[in-house]
């Protein structure tokens, strides 16, 4: 059933660009023009961004995470244990997941409270240290995504 595994791949692509986009935009785009708002503007763009972000982005991680679990599994050569750990396929395949859901405990529970704690901030310094944070924490999210993408790409030709 060709059609089932290309559709399971398309979506997981989809998925996987919402997911990593979203940290590409916030990396490039969002967070520079934050950096250059005043403390008030951060504060609502934040309070009006935030809660969205952390119900669609967990979302599209899980969908990412399991439509990759099957794509290589179900649907690709990972079925047996021998298969897992004794080929490169089956090793990249475990370390894109391993780090994948390294990636969504970091967003969960380490980048989403980083952000829910900035409307907090008593100080516009201290409202620039947290946002400061939540920055370095979301270059972290690129370096993983970077590698997972690799990981991606190592599998086609491995496959
Ligand atoms: C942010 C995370 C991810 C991104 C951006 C991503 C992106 C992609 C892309 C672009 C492809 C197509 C690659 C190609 O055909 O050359 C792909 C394929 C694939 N992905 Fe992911 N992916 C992600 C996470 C995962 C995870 C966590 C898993 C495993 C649990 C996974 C498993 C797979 C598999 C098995 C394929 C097919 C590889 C092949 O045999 O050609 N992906 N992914």
């Amino acid at each position: 059933m060709v059609w089932l595994e290309a559709s399971v791949q398309w979506l997981h692509i989809l998925f996987a660009i919402f997911w990593f986009g979203s940290t590409l935009f916030t990396d490039f785009v969002l967070m520079p023009a934050v950096m250059a708002m005043s403390p008030a503007g951060q504060r609502e763009l934040g309070q009006r961004i935030g809660p969205i972000a952390a119900r669609l982005e967990p979302r599209a991680a899980v969908a990412t995470i399991v439509l990759g679990a099957l794509r290589g599994t179900v649907f690709g050569p990972v079925q047996s244990p021998s298969a897992l750990v004794g080929t490169a396929y089956g090793l990249t395949w475990l370390a894109s997941l391993l780090l994948a859901v390294g990636l969504f405990a970091f967003g969960e529970w380490v980048l989403t409270p980083a952000v829910a704690r900035i409307p907090g901030a008593t100080t516009p310094e201290e409202q620039a240290r947290l946002i400061g944070q939540v920055r370095r924490y979301t270059l972290i999210q690129l370096a993983a995504f970077l590698l997972i993408l690799v990981a991606m790409v190592l599998m086609h030709y491995e496959g």
